[in-house]
């Protein structure tokens, strides 16, 4: 799985977004270390507390799934599904990477045509706080 063919899945998952609230539709596809995908999309609320990124969607379904091991994610998102730039992963999806997956996993964020960046968790989010730091109590 490229990470163009990744970007492809997630942009199919943007289209299931539930946005009556913000109108911005985001998707995710998420490749585990042995090739298997799973998408997710933003799914909002009334109440807009509730809602979920695109992101949480697919890893809170793989790990359903009992999946552990994550390879990469693709992200795509604008305004009425009309990707025209990159779509960044908020905050707690950085850190809900954080507590699944390696500093190598890949986060791969399309612009709407074939191109897009890649970055890695330990560059999307320095200093990351993970299940170690429980370790390092005296
Ligand atoms: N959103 C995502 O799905 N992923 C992110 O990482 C950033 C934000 C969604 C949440 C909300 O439904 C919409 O984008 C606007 O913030």
């Amino acid at each position: 799985m490229n990470p163009v063919e990744l970007i492809h899945l997630a942009k199919q998952a943007m289209q299931r977004a539930y946005t009556p609230y913000s109108g911005y539709k985001v998707g995710a596809a998420l490749v585990t270390k042995q090739g298997d995908v799973y998408l997710g999309c933003n799914i909002e609320n009334a109440a807009f507390g509730p809602s979920n990124c695109a992101e949480r969607t697919a890893f809170f379904t793989a790990i359903c799934a009992g999946e552990r091991e994550f390879e990469a994610i693709a992200v795509v998102g604008g305004k009425d599904g009309v990707v025209t730039d990159i779509f960044p992963p908020c905050g707690v999806c950085r850190q809900v990477m954080q507590e699944f997956c390696g500093p190598d996993f890949m986060i791969y964020m399309g612009r709407g045509d074939d191109s897009f960046e890649a970055v890695r968790l330990d560059a999307l989010l320095p200093y990351g706080f993970s299940a170690k730091e429980y370790m390092n109590e005296t």
